[in-house]
């Protein structure tokens, strides 16, 4: 197994609009991304085979990417299929041809995956809730300057809540929780016991009447997190995001907000967006503070047993790297105090 091997988000399929050419950078990878005839996403490695330039620099015309060098005309293949230079001589050949890769889309995604021969077929994550009825999304979109296992284990990390988020969504009050921490075929699971209403000004909307909260936090492989936050009928949130890796120490993570408030789905929608895009603001900058001391010094962690869930996220992200197969690592419960 690979990286690879999975679905990548390249854009909302919003973003994708016809007759345009989208940059994105995936594992290193550079794509031009656009809409064929048909409306289907296509996703070229970003070089022109004739003189090296960008395709995602020029323009999309009836489905086919013109060069905005010389105008090579590429079609939803990659295959050049118009050479202005060649006038009426011009043949189409086989050779002739830019690396193409597999699109798809799905939950109002385009993913792309880089390689044609995986070690099995994955599918897109299925986001939670998506457009199911009662439910509402807020999605936002975010450049963190660091690589995405620090990524996603920022976005379940506790811990950091009352450092980075003051106020806003935990005051420090040196509370007492108590969380099971599981590692079970690719995927960590996190549940969180006694948390009641340390969510700052947040609970006073989500959590009106200081009810039991349910809250977990999920890892999927390779690049997904979810944080589940369960306060009775019509107060139920999950926050799931989509680390996407550009290159070593950059990152762009798409985030759904996904809730069901009831009556409050479309008035809450403005302040979720606000508060969500606050939140990963400080999260953006505190883990480019992480990534400049690790380009410094290097990356060595000194973990408490708060931080069971982030020696989790390694363990499955580690084996990947080393071409194995996470869902082998033999199960794992792990019951963890902590104080926050
Ligand atoms: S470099 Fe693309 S057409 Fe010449
Ligand atoms: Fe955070």
């Amino acid at each position: 197994m690979k990286f690879e091997d999975f679905w990548y988000v390249v854009a909302q399929s919003e973003q994708l609009k016809p007759n345009k050419v989208l940059s994105r950078t995936v594992l290193g990878e550079w794509l031009a991304v656009f809409r064929d005839e048909n409306g289907e996403a296509v996703a070229l490695r970003d070089r022109c085979m004739h003189r090296n330039s960008r395709l995602s620099s020029g323009q999309v015309c009836q489905g086919q990417v013109h060069c905005p060098y010389h105008g090579w005309v590429y079609d939803n293949n990659g295959t050049v299929v118009a050479v202005p230079a060649e006038g009426d001589d011009f043949k189409q050949l086989q050779a002739r041809r830019v690396k193409h890769y597999e699109t798809c889309e799905q939950d109002g995604y385009v993913y792309v995956r880089l390689t044609d021969q995986p070690s099995e077929e994955f599918e897109p994550f299925p986001m939670p809730h998506y457009q199911e009825p009662g439910w509402a999304t807020v999605r936002v979109i975010n450049r963190f300057r660091n690589n995405v296992t620090n990524c996603a284990e920022n976005f379940i990390d506790i811990p950091h809540t009352a450092s980075v988020h003051p106020g806003v969504f935990r005051t420090p009050r040196r509370q007492k929780l108590e969380m099971t921490v599981e590692r079970q075929k690719g995927a960590v699971r996190a549940e969180y016991r006694n948390e009641t209403t340390n969510l700052g000004w947040y609970a006073k909307f989500l959590n009106p009447k200081g009810g039991k909260i349910r809250h977990t936090d999920y890892f999927f492989m390779p690049n997904v997190t979810s944080v589940e936050y369960d306060m009775g009928p019509y107060r139920q949130l999950w926050i799931t995001s989509q680390s996407v890796p550009e290159t070593e120490d950059s990152t762009l993570v798409y985030t759904d907000v996904t809730y069901n408030y009831g009556i409050w789905n479309q008035l809450a929608r403005p302040f979720i967006h606000w508060t969500a895009q606050h939140i990963i603001g400080q999260d953006v900058a505190a883990l480019d503070l992480q990534q400049e001391v690790i380009k410094k010094y290097g990356q060595k962690f000194a973990n408490t047993p708060a931080d069971t869930i982030h020696t989790f996220v390694e363990s499955i992200r580690d084996r990947i790297a080393a071409g194995e197969d996470p869902r082998l690592l033999p199960d794992q419960s792990v019951q963890v105090t902590f104080w926050v």
